[in-house]
């Protein structure tokens, strides 16, 4: 009987492993707030606000979730819901011209990661959650 029930716990354990592992389906949503906005801050916002060289060339103010849906002079820079044609996309994984690959002048550019996350926002809705 001991015997039986360590491999019911063993058999267990080994389920609970796989659960883990296994590809976690429906993605969770990504937070403007809690995701976005941390980005937003480390890697653009000393540019993008009034007196910031990006601020001051493009007019794209980031510090809010209003300001960044306005976008540039040029107008709107996300399109909820379509991160190929939204330009705040294409400026950060460089598909515009690589004089304007976001952030500007960093080496490298932003990590993959960190793209993925601004992209699934965009193509979740680009909510202000
Ligand atoms: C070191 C300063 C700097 C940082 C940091 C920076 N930018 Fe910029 N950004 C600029 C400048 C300068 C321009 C204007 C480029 C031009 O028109 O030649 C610009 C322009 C833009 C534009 C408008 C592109 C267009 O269509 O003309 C977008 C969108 C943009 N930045 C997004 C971002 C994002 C997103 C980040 C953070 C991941 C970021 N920027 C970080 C300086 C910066």
């Amino acid at each position: 009987m001991k015997r039986f029930q360590s491999i019911v716990v063993l058999s267990l354990l080994m389920m609970s492993s796989w659960a883990v592992a296994a590809p976690q389906t429906p993605t969770p949503p990504v937070s403007y707030k809690t995701d976005v906005t941390p980005i937003i801050h480390d890697y653009c916002l000393s540019c993008h606000e009034p007196g910031g060289k990006g601020f001051e060339k493009s007019g794209l103010d980031m510090r809010t979730y209003a300001s960044l849906m306005k976008g540039t002079k040029f107008g709107a820079i996300v399109k909820p819901g379509d991160s190929f044609t939204s330009i705040l996309i294409q400026v950060v994984e460089g598909r515009v011209h690589a004089s304007i690959k976001m952030p500007y002048g960093m080496s490298g550019g932003l990590a993959k990661d960190k793209i993925g996350v601004l992209k699934k926002w965009v193509d979740q809705g680009a909510k202000d959650n």
